[in-house]
């Protein structure tokens, strides 16, 4: 059975794009607070490792994507690496208006957002140098169409970063951390935002998502090569790198 936000009739596209688009204008606080502010370090983590597979794959002139940019802070964070063009792409439109709030014409590179579906985009083939989605992955319909997509629009030796939740494999703390996500935070979520549901979701979809070695079979399956992972806050979030 799918993990969806709020019913299993409706696509769930649909339904991530009508979530989103209902907790846009609190998501950037309900994400700082909920992580406790570890989120801007998951981001900065995650671009130095797909940075550094850059370099090595002597990529220059960098033109990226970022998948699933939401209010664009991983496209933001992304000036690091000295791009000549981002594009943050994502389905839902609040979440674009806010990144296009924050981020549009401030960025000392050409920074666009549009919207789209990581599983049907409007790029032709091998146009991208890096891909990178920051806890997007998860919310696909389906998570190998996204990948392949992906996959199609990157360029040779083009390099795919992925940041998503992830099971942690200590069992005491993989306890300890279930139990949050099941019995606080949706709590939290029910006083914090007007879409308590969310936050259900949250919880079921990170934990029925696969990671680890998991995923890294499945990365490979699409095609893609090198693929690495790297664990983070004992394994709560995990940074896949690959290319193609
Ligand atoms: C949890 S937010 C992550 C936003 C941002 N990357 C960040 O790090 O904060 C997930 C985003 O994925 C987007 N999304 C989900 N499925 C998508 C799809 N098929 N195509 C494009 N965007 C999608 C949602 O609209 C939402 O903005």
């Amino acid at each position: 059975m799918s993990i969806k936000p709020y019913n299993q009739e409706a696509s769930k596209k649909k339904q991530v794009e009508e979530m989103f688009d209902n907790i846009a204008f609190k998501y950037d606080f309900l994400n700082h607070t909920l992580s406790g502010g570890v989120d801007f370090w998951w981001r900065k983590k995650a671009i130095n490792l797909f940075g550094k597979r850059l370099i090595k794959n002597d990529k220059k002139l960098l033109r990226l994507l970022d998948v699933a940019t939401g209010t664009g802070d991983l496209a933001w964070a992304l000036s690091v690496l000295n791009p000549k063009e981002v594009v943050g792409l994502d389905l839902s439109q609040e979440m674009l208006n806010r990144a296009c709030e924050k981020y549009l014409n401030k960025a000392p590179f050409e920074i666009s957002f549009v919207k789209g579906d990581s599983e049907k985009m409007d790029f032709q083939n091998d146009v991208f140098d890096g891909i990178c989605v920051a806890f997007g992955v998860r919310n696909f319909e389906t998570l190998e169409k996204g990948l392949g997509e992906m996959l199609r629009v990157l360029n040779k030796k083009g390099v795919l970063m992925i940041l998503e939740f992830s099971t942690p494999e200590n069992r005491l703390f993989n306890a300890l951390y279930s139990f949050y996500l099941k019995n606080i935070l949706p709590i939290i979520g029910r006083v914090l935002s007007k879409d308590p549901r969310a936050y259900k979701y949250l919880q079921e979809s990170v934990q029925a998502f696969p990671s680890g070695k998991r995923m890294v079979a499945i990365l490979e399956k699409v095609g893609l090569r090198e693929v690495r992972y790297f664990p983070l806050t004992l394994g709560i979030c995990t940074v896949y790198i690959a290319e193609k």
